[in-house]
């Protein structure tokens, strides 16, 4: 759709009218305008995004193009197969799931690569308008942000040296030295099971592989098809005992958006009942 710089300006401010009237509207109102105004507390501040809003849409030019059709998506590409660098793309199952939802919503995806821990409080700011990341619903992140039905399961898994002997599953895992991604469900239950102290946190679970075949760390907790993935490519390690817990992946928003959270899970409703996401993990899962 091709606008005119002042028929996107208008269009935007329109589409925070409609969101300031409690959430009216379509997909295509879901931009960053709209989020800004859902975190505007006064309608003065609301006027103010709505001018700013204009002046970007005049200022960036080409921009203006999608102004009304972009979806951001924040995530973390450290986490093969879910998301990760391919080249100079970033690919996995949750991209491919993601593009599947953006078009169905005849969106336009733009994917942010960022710490696994910024992911949160860039949906709470509204810089993204979901995460997906291979993220686990839990309690806590439910205080900050509003999650989808859940698309897949996981759960977390003990990496060790393939000749570790003394660790074999979480009952032995005392004081040992346990790695993992910063903030992740493997640091935060690692932290449970070993203290604070003895928990080595990473900005991505390659590096916390990379200590443990070094040496310095005795274990690595993640999610099950990570650590796979991991073990295919390092004959050094093993997996000590089972799986430990179940976990559900979905994909989080800004609280009260339910507009946006409604469109995603009629998305996701869809994309399960025609066994799109199910080919999609498939290609990246492969069946044992
Ligand atoms: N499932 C775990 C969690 O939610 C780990 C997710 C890590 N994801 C990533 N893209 N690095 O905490």
């Amino acid at each position: 759709m091709k606008l005119t710089k002042k028929a996107a300006a208008a269009m935007l401010a329109m589409a925070m009218m409609a969101s300031l009237a409690a959430c009216g509207g379509s997909a295509e109102e879901t931009t960053a305008a709209t989020t800004t105004a859902a975190a505007a507390e006064t309608e003065a501040e609301a006027e103010e995004a709505v001018t700013e809003a204009e002046t970007e849409a005049e200022t960036e030019g080409e921009a203006t193009e999608a102004a009304g059709g972009v979806i951001v998506m924040g995530t973390n590409a450290e986490f093969e197969p879910w998301e990760y660098h391919d080249g100079d793309a970033i690919v996995g199952i949750d991209p491919e799931i993601a593009q599947a939802i953006a078009d169905k919503l005849g969106m336009e995806l733009q994917i942010e690569d960022m710490a696994f821990d910024a992911i949160i409080p860039s949906v709470v700011s509204g810089k993204c308008d979901f995460a997906m990341a291979g993220m686990t619903v839990t309690e806590e992140r439910k205080v900050s942000v509003d999650f989808t039905d859940t698309y897949a399961e996981s759960s977390l898994v003990l990496l060790v040296q393939a000749d570790n002997t003394e660790i074999t599953g979480p009952d032995s895992l005392a004081d040992h030295k346990v790695g993992a991604q910063t903030g992740t469900t493997g640091d935060l239950t690692a932290t449970e099971l070993v203290g604070d102290g003895n928990v080595e946190r990473y900005n991505s679970f390659f590096e916390a592989v990379q200590s443990l075949k070094q040496g310095k760390i005795d274990a690595v907790l993640l999610d099950s098809a990570p650590a796979k993935v991991f073990l295919s490519q390092n004959e050094d390690l093993k997996q000590a005992g089972d799986a430990m817990n179940k976990e559900e992946y979905a994909i989080a928003v800004q609280k009260g958006n339910t507009e946006l959270l409604d469109q995603i899970n009629g998305a996701i409703d869809e994309l399960q009942a025609d066994g799109t996401i199910d080919e999609i993990m498939n290609k990246y899962i492969p069946a044992e």
